[in-house]
């Protein structure tokens, strides 16, 4: 059986560890130095996984930006930018959302059978529409990732989408960045939905680093025996 892909989780949340503000407008946690990182694990990953509420309510491009981190990408042989993957039951998107109408990555879109047929009539050539099954679940999704040669993925959202991929234990690690503001909203959406998850008072995750990046703060926590303890480098691998 071919092996899962390593999966990290991303997010910023607020003091009071929201991911936005139910505003319905992209709320940015995050600052310009924290986004280059990010955009440097994105480079390392070969798809980018995002649930379909966050492609609806951030319109993200999901794109290496930096033009170095793409042309290394090329020089490996690998297209400049991950795969783009999201998932969906209902599957309410419009194909001129930047998930699809940006970059010349592929794109996957994770299906519930029943809304399959009218997803590939809706998307057309914009995206490739996997059927799920019935009830699509992260653990389909990622042996499905894997079989097409996925080895790292990268989650960045949203709560249902992050909440899931941790109380499967697919997570191998997890960055939460934490900003310097309050949203102090609970109509917004905190960074896991309610429930129990596999990291609780009694069993603790275990914090591998923790980095000041101007004045948001990275804690990346180590969630599984195949953690790697030091990230790699963009000089090598
Ligand atoms: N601060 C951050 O780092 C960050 C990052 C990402 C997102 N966000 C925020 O998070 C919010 C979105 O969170 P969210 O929880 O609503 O959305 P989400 O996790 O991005 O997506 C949820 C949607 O994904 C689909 N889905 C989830 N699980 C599925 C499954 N097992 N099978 C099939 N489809 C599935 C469903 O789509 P359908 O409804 O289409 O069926 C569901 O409504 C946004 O406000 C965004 O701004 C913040």
């Amino acid at each position: 059986m071919t092996d899962l892909p390593y999966t990290v989780l991303s997010c910023a949340m607020s003091l009071d560890g929201y991911l936005d503000d139910a505003s319905g407008k992209r709320l940015v946690l995050s600052n310009a130095a924290d986004l280059d990182r990010v955009d440097a694990v994105r480079a390392r990953c070969d798809a980018i996984l995002v649930g379909a509420g966050t492609v609806r309510a951030d319109n993200p491009r999901l794109l290496v930006r930096a033009e170095h981190r793409r042309a290394r990408r090329v020089t490996e042989g690998r297209p400049p930018s991950p795969r783009k993957v999201t998932v969906t039951r209902h599957a309410t998107f419009d194909p001129s959302a930047a998930f699809f109408a940006t970059g010349d990555s592929e794109r996957l879109v994770y299906c519930a059978s029943r809304s399959v047929a009218g997803t590939r009539e809706r998307l057309g050539a914009a995206a490739t529409v996997v059927d799920a099954g019935a009830d699509p679940s992260m653990c389909v999704v990622s042996e499905d990732l894997a079989g097409k040669g996925v080895r790292r993925l990268l989650v960045e959202g949203g709560q249902s989408v992050h909440t899931q991929f941790l109380s499967t234990g697919l997570a191998d690690e997890l960055h939460v960045v934490v900003a310097p503001f309050f949203v102090g909203d609970s109509r917004a959406h905190r960074v896991v939905a309610d429930g129990p998850l596999p990291w609780n008072r009694s069993r603790r995750a275990c914090l591998a680093d923790v980095r000041r990046i101007g004045d948001v703060v990275l804690l990346r926590y180590a969630l599984s025996d195949r953690f790697e303890q030091h990230e790699p480098t963009e000089e090598g691998p």
